[in-house]
């Protein structure tokens, strides 16, 4: 099989492209590089012993996505690329609206044309929005309340709607809920820009000395110990959970939904014990207000995955610290270390 990866360049797209490799596929990455560098390909390249095919593509370029699927024969598609911040969502919705649904829209009339019709996309627990019960299952109805988590509904909307009107079509909707750690060589990893606005990343420059102290927002909600609940998983069981997805449509058509979640809350103060365990010394934090737009508590109900995947999560809180801390003290800077 050749696979297209989208986005194969960012976090989990580099952890799934080696996954990929690994697993005897041939896989060409294209991505804009707007939030990530070759570097993290060249690594994954170290790893594998393969070479990653690159181009960069942007979604928004239709000319460059036709060339793309004229210059491969390409078995399936794994959709990664676009813009992944919520609060920056809320300020320039435009650009989310753009970057993610028309460039998925452009995505999916060059698969279309080159007849191309296999699917993996990256969606998010955010798609959950405020009203549901925990845990969260795939059946439930959506509604997300930003519009990141927005674009991600409308593009689940779309995959299912283009399923429904052409049987030849084969979707795998993937609902990550909080991805952390990294590969456990420490090559690979999440290499923010700017401020990191997720927790784990935040902790981990912290530990590293690029920032003063964490900030616990919230130490006020219904939980046993006053701060947020989030079902955190492994980068590499997430990348083992889209080869379980890709292998279950190549002989299927119509859409099919999962969560990909441990199935387990772990609290923010528990997540920083973790990390403190992995550093070996105490790490400066202040409790301090909620952040707007957070939900006390939710977790996955990943039945559903391993029922039809035969995928569940392996890897512990402790192994993503581990993992997470290994990457970022071999590599204070990211990739520009
Ligand atoms: P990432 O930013 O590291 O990777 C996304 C990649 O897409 C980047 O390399 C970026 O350069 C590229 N890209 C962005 N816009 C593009 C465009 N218009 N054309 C071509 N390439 C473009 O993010 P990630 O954490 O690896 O997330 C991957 C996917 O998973 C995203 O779709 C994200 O929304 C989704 N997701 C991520 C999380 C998370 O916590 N990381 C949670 C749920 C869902
Ligand atoms: C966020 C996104 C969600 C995305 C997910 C995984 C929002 C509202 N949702 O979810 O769409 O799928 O990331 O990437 O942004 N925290 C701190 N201090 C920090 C950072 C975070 O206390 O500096 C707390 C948060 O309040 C939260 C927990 O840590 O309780 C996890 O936060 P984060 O990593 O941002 O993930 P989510 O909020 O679950």
């Amino acid at each position: 099989m050749t696979i297209l990866v989208t986005g194969g360049s960012g976090y989990i797209g580099s952890h799934t492209v080696l996954a990929l490799q690994e697993a005897g596929h041939d896989v060409v990455v294209m991505d804009n590089l707007s939030n990530s560098s070759e570097e993290s390909l060249r690594r994954v390249a170290q790893l594998s012993g393969k070479p990653v095919p690159f181009h960069q593509v942007d979604l928004t370029d239709p000319e460059g996505l036709d060339r793309l699927f004229s210059a491969y024969d390409f078995t399936a598609v794994i959709h990664f690329a676009g813009l992944k911040a919520v609060g920056e969502s809320a300020s320039i919705p435009l650009e989310y609206y753009y970057r993610n649904v028309a460039g998925t829209i452009n995505l999916l009339r060059a698969m279309d044309a080159h007849d191309v019709r296999s699917i993996v996309f990256s969606s998010s627990a955010t798609v959950y929005g405020e009203h549901n019960p925990i845990p969260y299952i795939e059946k439930m109805e959506i509604g997300a309340s930003n519009p990141y988590g927005r674009t991600k509904e409308q593009i689940e909307d779309i995959l299912s709607d283009l399923s429904a009107a052409d049987e030849r079509w084969s979707v795998a909707l993937l609902r990550y809920f909080n991805p952390v750690g990294a590969h456990p060589s420490g090559l690979i990893g999440e290499d923010p820009q700017g401020i990191p606005n997720n927790l784990v990343p935040y902790i981990a420059q912290v530990a590293v000395g690029r920032r003063e102290k964490l900030m616990v927002f919230g130490g006020d909600y219904d939980t046993p110990d006053g701060t947020c609940l989030r079902d955190y998983i492994h980068v590499v069981d997430l990348a083992e959970g889209h080869l379980a997805a890709l292998n279950h449509i190549a002989s299927r058509t119509g859409a099919f939904r999962w969560n990909l979640g441990s199935g387990r809350g772990s609290s923010v103060l528990e997540v920083l014990k973790s990390f403190e365990q992995a550093v070996g010394r105490p790490l400066p934090y202040e409790i301090t207000g909620r952040r707007q737009g957070d939900l006390p508590a939710f977790w996955a109900d990943p039945s559903s995955a391993l029922a039809d995947l035969g995928w569940s999560t392996t890897r512990s809180l402790d192994e993503m610290c581990e993992d997470h801390w290994r990457w970022q003290k071999n590599n204070p800077n990211g990739y520009a270390s």
